[in-house]
């Protein structure tokens, strides 16, 4: 009774192992690999229509906005950020400059730049609002687009374009042949 007991524990503890060995090799790999098609796809929405980031960033992301009554965006295709910093941007907004900050606890609790709204008044610091706040989730997803699709690509042309729409659509005819 006891041996089996003592079995069954151990059994326990290997499978705890296994699964956690397992997980953190789940991770490593979802490090190393390209992001999955739906995250980019789900991300380009994102950044196209709640979060409206074309607005000011232009549907290539390259500065050229498409509201000109809106600020004008960095050009995102030669950012030098890395992941983590291009989520903290838009979490966080820039502050000095007319990027809204998508995070809709931002300077609630420090968790930006370690300030609060008192903080951000005290320095006159202010964002545009945001056309929408973004969960967590949907701005990993927009990070995973920007990486694949517009951060580090090059300048638009006429064959980034088609990959970049799936198809030769009416937004490529801009690019020569
Ligand atoms: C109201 C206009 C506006 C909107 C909407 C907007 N941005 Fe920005 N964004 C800016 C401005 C302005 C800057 C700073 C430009 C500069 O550095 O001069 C910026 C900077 C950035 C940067 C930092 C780039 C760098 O290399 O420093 C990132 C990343 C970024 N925006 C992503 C986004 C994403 C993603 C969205 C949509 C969720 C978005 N922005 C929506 C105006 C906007």
């Amino acid at each position: 009774m006891r041996a089996g007991v003592r079995g069954g524990l151990w059994l326990l503890a290997t499978g705890c192992l296994v699964t956690a060995a397992s997980l953190s090799m789940g991770a490593a790999a979802r490090v190393s690999q390209a992001p999955d098609p739906d995250s980019i796809a789900a991300g380009m929405r994102i950044f196209r229509q709640k979060g409206d980031c074309q607005a000011c960033h232009g549907w290539a992301g390259d500065g050229r906005k498409m509201d000109n009554q809106m600020p004008d965006g960095a050009n995102l295709r030669e950012s030098k950020l890395d992941r983590e910093k291009v989520i903290v941007a838009i979490k966080c907004g820039i502050p000095g400059k007319p990027m809204p900050a998508f995070d809709r606890l931002a300077y609630s609790d420090g968790r930006c730049y370690g300030m609060t709204a008192a903080d951000l008044q005290k320095r006159q610091i202010s964002f545009p609002d945001p056309p929408a706040t973004l969960q967590p989730r949907e701005i990993e997803m927009l990070a995973d687009f920007l990486f694949a699709k517009v951060i580090g690509q090059g300048p638009m042309d006429r064959a980034r374009c088609i990959e970049f729409w799936g198809s030769d659509v009416e937004a490529c005819r801009e690019f020569p042949k």
